[in-house]
């Protein structure tokens, strides 16, 4: 059984005053503890790793980074390097968010190349993948998507394959207020985990957890967690407030 993962992504928000006092209020809505069955991680700007990942220790709550660079170390002005992550505790890695592919340049190659960085220094990407609406509307989101996970984990064996965590995100639902519904988003999952099968073997496509990512709120929460193939949410806007994160985290509980 695999547990579901609800990971925010902050994406540029939140100062190191303002990501401090989020943890807090976050556990504070949660109860005091993370409940079980489901997982939990936080993606703060990396500004705030450190001290957020001081505050999240011993809390069962994981700490994840937006980015890493695909280099180990060198002349890369303005990168991160994986092993600057790691030691920071970092567990989680965004990679390839179509933010980062549409405004910052990524193309798959790249995003392969950080995938296995990551896995070099012990993290666990978070890979993101999702069509953008004109492809949805030619009918191309099974060729996009396949395509993006076909060369996002070149060069991966099965047991890295088995640790990963994909994000569909549809393009079209990022920040628009627009989520696919429940049936597509676990028809774009299934395709996924048929893909990885293949590749990969049973074994790993099985283990492999793959999240639902655009427009999830605490409203419509329900309407992806009922589905077993959604194994939790990569959540950007109702992720800035305490109080409905807890109430995702809480939503996908299994
Ligand atoms: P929203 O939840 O704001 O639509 O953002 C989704 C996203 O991009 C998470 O990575």
């Amino acid at each position: 059984m695999r547990t579901p993962l609800v990971a925010a992504n902050w994406k540029m928000h939140k100062t190191v005053a303002e990501a401090t006092a989020f943890v807090g209020a976050l556990q504070a809505a949660l109860g005091g503890s993370l409940p079980a069955g489901v997982e939990a991680a936080i993606c703060p700007p990396f500004t705030a790793l450190y001290p957020v990942g001081q505050l999240l220790r011993g809390t069962g709550i994981a700490l994840g980074a937006q980015n890493l660079y695909k280099e180990d170390q060198g002349a890369f002005t303005g990168e991160v390097a994986p092993g600057m992550l790691a030691e920071l505790g970092v567990r989680y890695v965004i990679v390839g968010h179509s933010e980062r592919r549409s405004l910052f340049g990524e193309d798959d190659a790249l995003v392969n190349a950080k995938v296995r960085a990551a896995f070099r220094h012990g993290l666990t990407p978070i890979l993101c993948v999702g069509e953008r609406l004109e492809e949805r509307e030619a009918g191309e989101t099974e060729a996009v998507v396949t395509r993006q996970v076909d060369r996002g984990l070149e060069g991966l064996s099965p047991a890295e394959v088995a640790r990963l965590v994909i994000a569909y995100e549809p393009v079209w639902a990022i920040g628009t207020g627009r989520a696919a519904t429940g049936e597509d988003a676990a028809a774009v999952i299934r395709l996924i985990r048929e893909r990885v099968a293949a590749r990969f073997g049973r074994e790993a496509a099985e283990a492999l957890r793959i999240q639902y990512g655009g427009s999830v709120k605490p409203e419509n929460a329900g309407e992806f967690a009922r589905y077993p193939e959604i194994d939790g949410a990569l959540v950007g806007g109702a992720s800035l407030d305490p109080r409905s994160f807890a109430a995702l985290i809480q939503a996908f509980r299994r």
